[in-house]
Parts: structure tokens; sequence; C-alpha cells
């Protein structure tokens, strides 16, 4: 199979084909992602929680996102690989923005960026893709800004954002965006955004309107069982599975169950 181009990906939304994406962080996941046939892979700044075991995106660095960008692009052959800027990386300036989303395509090998921002961001967006970098948008509910916004809440919620977050959008299609994700907007609002744009949007917590859908690998897989937000679907009691299978090895260890000459290698 041939690797999915961007205009292949806003050609199916096009068609009316619902488009999924999932993070991925290193290449075993890359590959089992790849494998099962989803469009898109995030290289997500999430790694700052589920990989690094931080509480928020905040402290992730370029270099970090660009380290698991070459581990996922090693492992992918068809998938379309995007690398999530990280705060700081992008905001200072269109210059900055412009080397950082430079190196994430140069060294991690990946074939797009995507930026947090709402109309602060759309001549940074302009001058990047303006380059021939394809730009992923995110608006709504922007981790990067979580001590401004006081915590995790939903967007869009009232008329009055929601016409903000559409004039965002269309502007972020302007400047070149090849798709928008919308985190944490209300369903009636992610619903008006989609048909405001020709450009595919990518919902998290925008519920079932959008062009397609992003979750982060490890919550799809339920590997933390007290993480249960509305917007999340576990397909895996990934937990359970992994726990299970750690104390079975550890007890075959310990009653000398595992390993037996079978798995060994006798001498001449
Ligand atoms: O960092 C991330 O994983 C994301 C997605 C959840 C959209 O930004």
């Amino acid at each position: 199979m041939k690797k999915l181009t961007i205009p292949n990906i806003v050609e199916k939304a096009r068609q009316g084909e619902k488009l999924a994406m999932l993070t991925a962080y290193d290449a075993t996941f890359g590959s089992l992602i790849d494998e099962a046939g989803i469009e898109m892979i995030l290289v997500g700044d999430s790694l700052g929680q589920v990989v690094q075991g931080h509480n928020n995106t905040i402290p992730v660095t370029l270099d970090d996102v660009i380290y698991h960008t070459r581990c996922v692009t090693r492992a992918v052959k068809h998938t379309l690989v995007i690398a999530d800027l990280p705060f700081m990386s992008y905001q200072a300036s269109k210059t900055q923005a412009l080397l950082t989303a430079g190196r994430a395509l140069k060294e991690g090998f990946c074939e797009a960026v995507k930026l947090e921002g709402g109309m602060e961001m759309v001549e940074t967006i302009s001058s990047i893709s303006q380059t021939g970098i394809p730009v992923m948008a995110h608006i709504g509910l922007k981790p990067q800004t979580i001590h401004q916004m006081g915590g995790y809440k939903i967007h869009g919620k009232t008329v009055a954002e929601a016409a903000k977050l559409i004039e965002e959008a269309k502007a972020m299609e302007e400047a070149g965006a090849f798709s928008i994700v919308l985190e944490g907007i209300a369903i009636e609002t992610s619903r008006e955004i989609t048909k405001a744009v020709s450009i595919p949007t990518i919902g998290i917590g925008s519920g079932p309107y959008c062009s397609g859908q992003v979750l982060v690998i490890y919550d799809l897989l339920g590997m933390n069982p007290d993480f249960k937000p509305t917007f999340l679907k576990t397909y895996a009691d990934g937990h359970k599975i992994v726990t299970d299978a750690v104390r079975a090895y550890r007890d075959d260890v310990k009653k000398g169950i595992f390993p037996t000459e079978a798995h060994g290698f006798h001498r001449k």
C-alpha cells in the first residue's frame, strides 16, 4: 500500500469518508496503527502526560517531539504522520514557527505539523503553509493554554463563542491549513464549523459531526482506568491485559516455570 498524502486525505473527507486519527509516540505503536489502516498519526504533545508522566503538555520540548516523531516515522509505511509543535516552539515569532516546523520535517521525517491557536496564529499558519509545510490547526480547548483557561473546559457553548470559533476556523482554512482539530467544542458548534469550512475537521470531545476523530492511543486502549472523560470510548481493557500479563510473568519466574530449557540454548 502506498503512503497516504494530504490530497488523498482531504479528498476522502470531501467524498464523505470519516477520517480516523490516533496518537503514537514510538515505533511499536506506529507500526500497529499503520497496519490497522488509520489515515493519520499524530505524535502529540500529549506525550508529556502519557510517556513522560507530567500533569500537562507544557514541559514537552521540540527535541522531545522530534525524537518521538523519528521513532514513529521509522516504522510507518502508509499512514500520514503529523508532529505536534510543543509549547513555546512556535509562539514567539513567525520565524521561530517556520524554523520549528522545518526541523520537525527535516529531523522527524513527518509530513505535516500541528499547532494550537486562534486568530493570533493565522499569519503563522499562512507563513508555514506558504513554505510548503502542511499545517493542521487546533482550536477550541487548547491544552497548551491550560493555565490561562484555568482547567480543561468545553468551548463554543454560547452563540457568541460559536461565532468566534467559526471565524477562526474559516481564517485558518484561508491561511492554508489542510485540516483543523476541534477539541472540547459543543456538538452544535463543531457541526457548524464543519459545515462552514471545506477542509476536514478532526474532533476530540466535540461530538459526532466532525469530518474525523482523534484519540490518544493509550486512552483508546484503556491503559489508565482512572481516566474516564465523557468523550472517551475505550476499545480494550489495556490496564488489565498488561497488569495480568506482568503478574503471570512474575509468578512464573518466582515458581521457576519460566524460563524452561525450551527457552534456552544447549552447549555443543
Ligand atoms: O497532543 C495530542 O495528543 C493532541 C490531540 C489529542 C489532538 O493534541
